[in-house]
């Protein structure tokens, strides 16, 4: 799969982070803004929502993905995670999620600084999630 540009990138990075601005993390107070660009252009963002019932927490990744379906797109080629710190790395659910819809997908993993500055880091669901769940047969 071909790697997103730099322009494309950058794009994806504003985008997440200015969903994550909209992060409704009361209980973590960890916001997570997820941007994913589609092989048609298409980008689509998200951020998590947190619950009382912690249960019911959605992280930003799936967020973004629900949007992508809802919205009748399809074949993601890069996620981009906003995050505070060195930028954090999707959970489980959330590489599993991703990979449903594209095993070799592209990741950069940003980190916000106390001064708001950017640093990236580039990574893959393949190198991520190697051996994702995918052959589901029902039991007869
Ligand atoms: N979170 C995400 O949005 N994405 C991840 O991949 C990991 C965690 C959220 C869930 C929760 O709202 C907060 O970060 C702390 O776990």
């Amino acid at each position: 799969m071909k790697a997103p540009s730099k322009a494309a990138v950058d794009d994806l990075v504003a985008r997440a982070r200015a969903a994550r601005e909209r992060a409704h993390a009361p209980y973590s107070r960890f916001r997570v803004g997820a941007a994913i660009l589609t092989k048609s252009g298409e980008v689509f963002a998200g951020c998590n929502v947190e619950n009382a019932s912690f249960g019911a927490c959605i992280c930003a990744e799936r967020n973004a993905i629900c949007q992508m379906v809802a919205a009748g797109a399809k074949d993601p080629i890069a996620c981009v995670v906003v995050t505070a710190g060195r930028g954090a790395s999707p959970c489980g659910i959330c590489r599993q999620v991703l990979a449903e819809f594209a095993k070799d997908m592209h990741l950069v993993l940003v980190g916000i600084d106390a001064k708001g500055r950017a640093k990236r880091r580039t990574s893959s669901l393949k190198k991520l999630l190697p051996d994702s769940f995918t052959e589901f047969e029902g039991e007869r």
